[in-house]
């Protein structure tokens, strides 16, 4: 197996500390935090680690543009153009929907870092999707620069990379803690970091550790078989020596809500118990609904008791600032 070639971005390794003060509100309760909000290129989060080898892959083909779908507030694109403005690339976004009445929170810094935006109505960019982004890919290239198109969230064999390296950091500092045994908690969306991490802990055999996936965005069908396959192209593709099955993905449901982007009462109050009692920032579309999922794992004694449980805080601040109100409102 050979780890394919990434260019050093984030501020690793990130790191992994006990709750203690929220651990104590809960029968102290083992609940420990692998900082991954804190990677670097501005707090890029879960996304820097992916795009470490998808930017080195961009770079070793030559390539001066990279293109990449999301909403306003996507971290993805965000991340996206900072490693653009660190790299001296170009970043085109495909935003949509259309563009917001007020520049703020992540979209504000696309701005700031130089990427270029393009906005679709979000009916016609689902519908026509391959279309656009070959007609913008195809643009590009005529204007003699040459593009590198990255999936949704990254989420691509490639971008896996990103967290089956993040769990052989994670493997070392649990060694180092002598824990041997917990749950590690990951939000999952475009499913990347997920199966990424579930490839890390069967490469690094970490048979006692249970990494749990739960869902912000659509159903645990969907991620099932998304993640599925994700896993099983990346295994393929990088010949990795594990066997991979279905039955190695474990997702914690019931913490999408209304839906994507949708915030709910308990994932807005985890916003201000975290910031009360640790000074630590979730977001409102990703982690915070995540870790509502711990929260009630360890008031019900599922989670944090007999063992660990760690969460992979993935990032994501820069959202609390584009909907302020909800975080206010009781
Ligand atoms: C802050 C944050 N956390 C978690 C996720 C979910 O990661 P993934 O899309 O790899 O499932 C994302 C990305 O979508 C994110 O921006």
């Amino acid at each position: 197996m050979q780890e394919p070639k990434r260019l050093s971005l984030a501020t690793l390794p990130t790191p992994l500390v006990r709750l203690e003060r929220l651990g104590r509100m809960f029968d102290d309760a083992q609940i420990w935090m692998k900082r991954d909000d804190l990677t670097g290129l501005e707090l890029s989060g879960n996304k820097v680690r992916k795009l470490e080898y998808i930017a080195a892959d961009a770079v070793s083909r030559g390539c001066d543009t990279l293109v990449t779908e999301g909403t306003c507030q996507s971290n993805h694109c965000r991340a996206t153009a900072a490693v653009c403005a660190k790299l001296g690339l170009h970043a085109v976004l495909l935003i949509r929907p259309e563009p917001p009445d007020e520049v703020q929170g992540n979209h504000l810094l696309d701005a700031l870092f130089g990427a270029q935006t393009r906005y679709y109505p979000l009916e016609r960019f689902n519908a026509e999707r391959e279309d656009i982004v070959e007609g913008v890919l195809a643009e590009l290239n005529d204007a003699g620069h040459k593009p590198r198109w990255i999936p949704m969230g990254a989420s691509e064999p490639l971008g896996c990379w990103g967290y089956i390296r993040a769990i052989a950091e994670l493997a070392e500092q649990l060694n180092g803690f002598g824990i041997s045994a917990c749950d590690v908690i990951v939000p999952v969306s475009s499913g990347g970091t997920y199966a990424g991490a579930l490839l890390g802990t069967l490469l690094n055999r970490m048979m006692d550790v249970q990494l749990w996936g739960v869902p912000v965005s659509d159903d645990v069908d969907y991620h099932m078989r998304e993640i599925g396959g994700l896993c099983r192209r990346t295994v393929n593709q990088f010949e990795l020596p594990i066997d991979f099955a279905d039955t190695s993905m474990r997702f914690i449901d019931g913490y999408v809500g209304e839906g994507y982007a949708i915030p709910y009462a308990a994932a807005i109050q985890a916003i201000r118990l975290l910031a009360k009692t640790e000074g630590i920032m979730l977001d409102p579309v990703y982690t915070a609904k995540a870790f509502c999922s711990i929260l009630d794992g360890v008031k019900d004694g599922r989670l944090g008791q007999d063992r660990p449980v760690v969460f992979i805080h993935t990032g994501g601040i820069f959202s609390d600032f584009a909907w302020p109100q909800n975080l206010l409102e009781d």
